[in-house]
């Protein structure tokens, strides 16, 4: 099949990066997280994992960079594990909005006053806010027993650094939270789920992490031939469909008709996709677009699905 020839066309896929990592430049690295400002411009790194192990990498694939938005698949996985779709969608959306991904103006517009969808950060926070635990530690240790699973790696842990620094200065997410504590969406301590959902957005990992957790979600919550679920098959279903309709935020649809693939954004760079019944992809390229999307990783993707027929439609 034509998508396997990702794993063999190493040369190519160099070719592809290094053409990728031109649009570096045209982009910038966040600076609302004050911890994120010392990124390297110009890194761009590129996993694929397959048939239970990392098939192609390129660029510098050690380098660590926090999940931000990505954890929100995985903080959603978890809630939908702890409490059901039930509950879970009482109280957090299943549409797009269209808006940038910590905008509160839906939250005025719309009623009920829920957050439309759980990708954008009003609903990550109140997705944050149903992790079962009686603890934030119990909280954060579920989540991060999860994030192992689903890289396979037991060393995984946040950057404490980020994580202070994105609660020293996340005032907009403290006015989201105000917002939906007032119409009872959530009734959590503020300043509690602030520390869990910085926490939870700090979590560190490589390129080749990130491809481990996007192939577990594209197929169907499992490692191919492993024995255990790690996540259930109609919860990595719901997944990988937020990711198509909300994970690169107010560019999906422009993501969706140009690369085609279920993929989750954050804006320390990382991109995770997954192709269904296929390979996970991590990419680590922190300059980013208007939107707060890798710029580069975009242009990879765009590449690479062009190349090997990767869309899904
Ligand atoms: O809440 C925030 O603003 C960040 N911790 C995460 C935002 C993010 O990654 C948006 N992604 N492109």
């Amino acid at each position: 099949m034509i998508i396997y020839m990702l794993c063999e066309d190493q040369d190519v896929i160099e070719a592809m990066i290094e053409e990728a990592k031109k649009y570096t430049s045209q982009g910038k690295v966040a600076d609302y997280i004050p911890a994120l400002q010392y990124a390297n411009q110009n890194s761009l790194a590129f996993a694929v994992y397959s048939d239970a192990s990392t098939c192609t990498t390129a660029g510098n694939i050690e380098e660590q960079f926090t999940l931000q938005s990505i954890s929100k698949v995985i903080t959603l996985a978890l809630a939908l594990m702890d409490i059901g779709e039930e509950e879970v969608f009482s109280r957090v959306g299943m549409e797009p909005t269209g808006d940038p991904f910590n905008s509160i103006i839906k939250l005025e517009t719309h009623s009920p006053s829920k957050p439309l969808n759980p990708m954008i950060n009003a609903g990550a926070l109140a997705v944050t806010s149903m992790i079962q635990g009686s603890t934030n530690d119990e909280k954060m240790n579920r989540l991060l027993d999860l994030v192992r699973k689903l890289t396979g790696n037991a060393s995984i842990s946040y950057n404490k650094e980020v994580a202070q620094s994105e609660y020293d200065t996340a005032f907009l997410n403290r006015s989201l939270c105000y917002f939906m504590k007032e119409h009872g969406v959530i009734e959590d301590n503020v300043e509690s789920l602030l520390e869990l959902y910085t926490k939870q957005c700090a979590i560190e990992v490589n390129c080749k992490d990130l491809a481990r957790i996007g192939y577990v979600i594209a197929n169907q919550g499992k490692v191919v031939n492993s024995e255990e679920q790690i996540i259930p098959l109609q919860i990595a279903r719901i997944l990988k469909t937020f990711m198509v309709t909300c994970g690169m935020y107010n560019a999906s649809g422009e993501f969706a008709i140009r690369v085609g693939i279920p993929a989750k954004s954050g804006v320390s760079g990382g991109i995770m996709a997954s192709i269904p019944n296929g390979m996970g992809i991590g990419i680590y390229g922190p300059a980013l677009d208007e939107k707060g999307n890798s710029i580069a990783g975009m242009k990879l993707l765009e590449g690479l699905s062009k190349r090997y027929d990767l869309s899904i439609f």
